[in-house]
C-alpha cells in the first residue's frame, strides 16, 4: 500500500511477512519490509528498489504512485539484494531513467548482473561524491557518503525542502512495516548489532555529519518512518550503540549446557546476582534461544557471564559459535566473568578465555569458576566471589 510522508514523498516499500529468516540466518517472526520512496517533483526520483521477493508488488506501488509519469532518477543508497534486485527491470521499464549512487556502487554493480543500455546512449549511470546535490524542482537532494554503514559502497540522501534523511540501512529494523508500533528499540537493537555492529565507526560518523543538518523525519530502508520523539529516541540509542556505550547497567548471563546443570547454575548465579543488588540480570539459553538475541544483550548490558560445559578437550559448541560472533561484532570494552563445566578435564574456560581476551578492551573478571557434574553447596562460595567481582 502506498502511503504519503510528505506532500512530494509517497512510501511504495514492501511488507514481506512470510520472510522469516533474513539474510539466512536471523529469525524474523515478524516478517521484514523493504523500503522505498518516490519523490514527486517536477523531476522524479525513485529512492531504491526492493528485493527479489517483493518485486511484483513493488513495481505496482511504483507504477500507482507515478500514475503515468515517467521517473528520471533511480538513487540507489545500497546495493545489497534486499534493495537493489529491481534496479535492472525499472532501467528496462524506464529506458530514459538514470541511475544515481556512488563510485563504489557503479564498480560493484556489474557482480549483480548488466545494467540494460539507454536507447539512445544517453549516460546510464551518474556516480555522485560526498556533498553533491542532484536539483529535481521545489527538492534538491543531496549525497552524503556512508561506507561502511552495512556495505561500502553506501550512501545517504538529505532532501532540505522536506527536511527528511534517506538512512539507507541505518535506523533499520525487523518486522513488517508496522510491527511493534509502539516499541522500535528491541528489534531496532537486535537489527543493529547482528547487521550494523561491526561498524561502530562509521555509523558515528555518519551520525556527526547528520547531527549537522536540520532533520524532521529519517526515512530507513526497513522499518518504520520515524519522526518526532521516536526520531529522538532512535538518535540517542544509535549514539550509545555505534560507541559501544553500555545502554543498561546490569549483567548478562549466556549459557551453554549439554545436560542442564551449567543452566541450572546459570539460574542460581542470577538469584545470586539480585540478592546482591544487581540492578538488572538478563539470561540467555544459547542451545535455545535467539542468537541474534543474544548478540543484542551481549552488547546492551555493561558486562557479561559466561557458562559452559567443557566438550572434547574445548568449549560446548553453542558457546563457541557465540563468541566468535561477538569477535566478528566488534565486541568490546566490557567485563566478563567465566563459569566453565567439566565431568574429567574441564577445558571450556581454557578455551573462552582467549577467544575474549583478543577482543578489544575485554577484561576477564576472576576468578573463573570450574563445575564438576551438577553444582553443589560447596559451588556457592565461587559464585558468589565472581558475582561479587562483576559487580565492583
Ligand atoms: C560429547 C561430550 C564431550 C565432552 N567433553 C568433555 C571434555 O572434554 N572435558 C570434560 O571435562 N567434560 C566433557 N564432557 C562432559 C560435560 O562437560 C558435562 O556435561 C558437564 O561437565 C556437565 O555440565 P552440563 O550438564 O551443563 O553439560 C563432555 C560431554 C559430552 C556429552
Ligand atoms: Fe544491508
Ligand atoms: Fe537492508
Amino acid at each position: 500500500m502506498i502511503k504519503n510522508i510528505t506532500a512530494d514523498i509517497r512510501y511504495i516499500g514492501v511488507d514481506d511477512p512470510e520472510q522469516h529468516l533474513f539474510e539466512s540466518q536471523y529469525h524474523t517472526p515478524e516478517g521484514m519490509c523493504y523500503n522505498s520512496y518516490v519523490i514527486l517533483d517536477e523531476k522524479v526520483a525513485i529512492m531504491d528498489t526492493s528485493d527479489s521477493r517483493t518485486l511484483e508488488a513493488w513495481k505496482a506501488n511504483l507504477a500507482e504512485a507515478l500514475a503515468g509519469r515517467q521517473p528520471d532518477y533511480l538513487i540507489v543508497h545500497h546495493l545489497e539484494p534486499d534493495h537493489a534486485s529491481g534496479i535492472a527491470e525499472v532501467c528496462t521499464l524506464y529506458p530514459t531513467l538514470q541511475v544515481v549512487c556512488s563510485a563504489k556502487a557503479l564498480q560493484m554493480m556489474p557482480q549483480y548482473g548488466p545494467l540494460p543500455t539507454s536507447p539512445k546512449g544517453e549516460e546510464r549511470v551518474l556516480t555522485v561524491k560526498e556533498g553533491d546535490t542532484l536539483a529535481l524542482g521545489r527538492h534538491t537532494l543531496s549525497f552524503i557518503m556512508a561506507p561502511m554503514v552495512h556495505w561500502p559502497e553506501v550512501m545517504v540522501t538529505y532532501d532540505a525542502t522536506d527536511k527528511v534523511l534517506f538512512s539507507a540501512d541505518g535506523f533499520g529494523k525487523f518486522g513488517v512495516y508496522d510491527a511493534d508500533a509502539d516499541d522500535w528499540a528491541c528489534e531496532a537493537r537486535r537489527y543493529y548489532f547482528n547487521i550494523c555492529g561491526k561498524y561502530g565507526t562509521p555509523v558515528s560518523t555518519l551520525l556527526k555529519k547528520a547531527a549537522a543538518l536540520d532533520i524532521q523525519k529519517i526515512l530507513p530502508l526497513h522499518g518504520p518512518v520515524l519522526e518526532g520523539e521516536k526520531m529522538a529516541e532512535a538518535v540517542r540509542l544509535y549514539t550509545i550503540w555505534s560507541a559501544y556505550d553500555v545502554e543498561t547497567e546490569g549483567i548478562f548471563i549466556a549459557h551453554a549446557s549439554i545436560h542442564g546443570n551449567t543452566a541450572a547454575a546459570a539460574e542460581r548465579l542470577v538469584e545470586i546476582l539480585k540478592a546482591k543488588g544487581c540492578p538488572k540480570v538478563a539470561i540467555s539459553d544459547l542451545c535455545r534461544d535467539d542468537m541474534g538475541e543474544a548478540i543484542e544483550d551481549a552488547f546492551r548490558y555493561g558486562k557479561m557471564i559466561c557458562m559452559a560445559s567443557s566438550y572434547d578437550a574445548s568449549v560446548f559448541p553453542p558457546m563457541y559459535d557465540f563468541l566468535h560472533h561477538l569477535d566478528i561484532k566488534a565486541y568490546q570494552r566490557r567485563r566478563v566473568g567465566l563459569v566453565e563445566n567439566g565431568s574429567w578435564a574441564p577445558s571450556a574456560a581454557k578455551t573462552m578465555r582467549p577467544m575474549l581476551e583478543g577482543m578489544k578492551q575485554v577484561e576477564i573478571v576472576e576468578p573463573v569458576v570450574t563445575l564438576r557434574g551438577c553444582m553443589k553447596d560447596a559451588d556457592i562460595p565461587q559464585l558468589e566471589a565472581l558475582a561479587e567481582a562483576m559487580m565492583n
